[in-house]
This record gives C-alpha cells, sequence and structure tokens, in this order.
C-alpha cells in the first residue's frame, strides 16, 4: 500500500506543479495557515536549530528557517518533482550545504533519517493512508518540537474526499486523499510523549504544535 501511495503522489506532485507552486511561492509566499504555523515556530527562536519538513514539497518551510539561521534542513518528499525544484532553489539563494533531500516514503525511511529539533508535516497526514505509522516515524526522528497542519473533518470535507477518490480512480492513480480523525491524531501524539503548545484552525485547515514532555531523546 505504501508503494503504491508514493508512487500515486510521485505521479500527481508532478514537474509541472512543482513549478507552478514555486511561482506562487516566489509571487506570494505561503498561505494563511502555513504562516501562522511558522510565525508560531520562529516565537521561541529557530535560529541553529535543525528542521525536518516531512513531505515538505517545494521546500517553503525550509527556506523560512534557512532566512531565520537555521542550522540544516531535511526535506522527505514521495514527489521527485517537487524535491528537484526545491533543490534548485537552495542553490539559487546559496543553501545548499545547509539542506538535505531525500525522495520515498518517510515512513519506510524513518531509520536512515537523524534526529531533528524541529519536524514538521504541512499538509501531509492528509496524503497518507496509516497516519499512525507516518506520525510514529516523524515522533521517533523529534527531539523537540512536532507541528502539523491537517484538514478539519465535517460532512462536506467527506464528500470531497470521496469525490476525489472518485477523481484517482478514474484517473488509475493510487493516491488517495484522507480526512483522518483530529481527536484521534492528537491522542496518538500525546501518548507519544508530547503536549500541545499551539492549536488553532485557519479554514480548512487544523495548526497544532506538539513539545516533547515526556520520553526525553536525550
Ligand atoms: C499537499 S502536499 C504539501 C506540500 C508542502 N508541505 C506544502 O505545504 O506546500 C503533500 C506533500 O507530501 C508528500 N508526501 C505524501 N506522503 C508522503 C510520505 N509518506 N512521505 C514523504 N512525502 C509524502 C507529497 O509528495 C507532497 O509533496
Amino acid at each position: 500500500m505504501n508503494y503504491n501511495h508514493c508512487c500515486g503522489a510521485d505521479r500527481l506532485f508532478d514537474l509541472k506543479g512543482a513549478q507552478k507552486e514555486m511561482k506562487k511561492f516566489r509571487k506570494k509566499g505561503t498561505d494563511k495557515s502555513t504562516n501562522l504555523l511558522l510565525n508560531k515556530l520562529a516565537e521561541n527562536g529557530i535560529a541553529n536549530k535543525t528542521l525536518l519538513d516531512i513531505g515538505g514539497g517545494i521546500g517553503a518551510i525550509q527556506w523560512f528557517f534557512l532566512r531565520h539561521g537555521a542550522a540544516k534542513t531535511m526535506d522527505v518528499d514521495a514527489s521527485t518533482a517537487y524535491l528537484r525544484v526545491a533543490e534548485d532553489y537552495a542553490i539559487e539563494n546559496g543553501w545548499r550545504e545547509k539542506c538535505n533531500f531525500e525522495s520515498g516514503d518517510f515512513s519506510l525511511l524513518e531509520k536512515k533519517i537523524e534526529d531533528y529539533d524541529y519536524v514538521t508535516l504541512n499538509k501531509v497526514v492528509c496524503c497518507y493512508p496509516d497516519y499512525r505509522s507516518l506520525l510514529q516515524s516523524a515522533i521517533k526522528s523529534c527531539k523537540d518540537q512536532l507541528a502539523l497542519t491537517f484538514p478539519i473533518r465535517n460532512i462536506l470535507s467527506r464528500m470531497l474526499v470521496f469525490l476525489s477518490g472518485l477523481y484517482f480512480r478514474f484517473k488509475k492513480n493510487p493516491f488517495r486523499t484522507y480526512n483522518h480523525s483530529p481527536r484521534e491524531i492528537e491522542l496518538f501524539i500525546r501518548s507519544n510523549g508530547f503536549e500541545p503548545v499551539f492549536k488553532s484552525i485557519r479554514f480548512p485547515w487544523h495548526v497544532q504544535i506538539y513539545m516533547r514532555v515526556g520520553k526525553d531523546k536525550f
């Protein structure tokens, strides 16, 4: 299932889409929910910290961290095209030596990824069938703060997921979107030694930050 999912993501998040997204990012920057997440993360200072951005796409979160003095960043993404566009942007800005890029399904790669101070999943949990295994892997790589955005859940969002499933089936793409339970996501993260330090909604996204409080990594 993971293999199919990631092949599908690689097909969906293609070069044309990545270039379009980069163009939009250059013109307008990040969207409201991402801005909220980033500004909250920056409140406690991110200079000299390390960041792992899972499903980082064209790297918007990385660029924010690097502009604020982060020591190094890692973008792990199922889409090779998005990583290519992100790497070009890193080179253009003189950041290449501080950035790492890895392609594939993070749930399967986690063992070869080192630990990072901050771990982010911006609009990624909704792209993955087994959110527990994805979050478990993210938590294992997180030394301090785990930040994520994921969609709110109501009748409309469930309907959209259903309709997008029909679309992907029609396109013969195994990729699917998911509307996982926000309550279960929070319970799962908390049961793994993290407590929420920020929770908000920027429609249609939950924006949440958790801090490691138990099972100290160091
Ligand atoms: C909706 S996009 C969000 C991209 C970026 N985080 C942003 O907010 O602009 C979801 C991204 O997650 C990636 N992705 C989905 N499942 C993944 C997985 N299991 N491991 C790594 N990347 C994944 C996709 O390839 C895609 O680039």
